[in-house]
């Protein structure tokens, strides 16, 4: 079901933004003319990428450095604890279309 998220010159100047439909947490990110959305839930425990670092295409876990890539939900790193690492599931990602200046999402 397609909803409607934000502005994009909102999202332009934020370059990440979380979202919530239905329970399920989105986040929003804006590169080079696109926008991606994937879950803000890291595939590893739970934790929110919002606060992410962002390195070209990836968004890091501010919590055990899991990176993602956030075009396709691809883990590209896994979650490290110490030096140990951890298995890490790629994440969801969403659908998104912008139309007369407005981001949806198809969740
Ligand atoms: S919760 Fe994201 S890497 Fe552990």
């Amino acid at each position: 079901m397609k909803h409607y998220a934000i502005d994009l010159e909102t999202l332009k100047k934020e370059v990440k933004h979380r979202v919530v439909f239905d329970k399920t947490a989105i986040l929003l990110i804006y590169k080079e003319d696109n926008v991606y959305a994937i879950s803000d839930r890291c595939p590893h425990m739970g934790a929110s990428l919002a606060n992410g670092e962002i390195e070209n295409n990836t968004i890091v876990c501010p919590k055990h450095n899991a990176k993602i890539d956030f075009t396709n939900g691809k883990v590209i790193d896994r979650a490290k604890i110490l030096f140990v690492k951890f298995p890490t599931k790629d994440t969801v990602s969403y659908p998104t279309e912008i139309k007369d200046g407005k981001v949806y999402i198809d969740v």
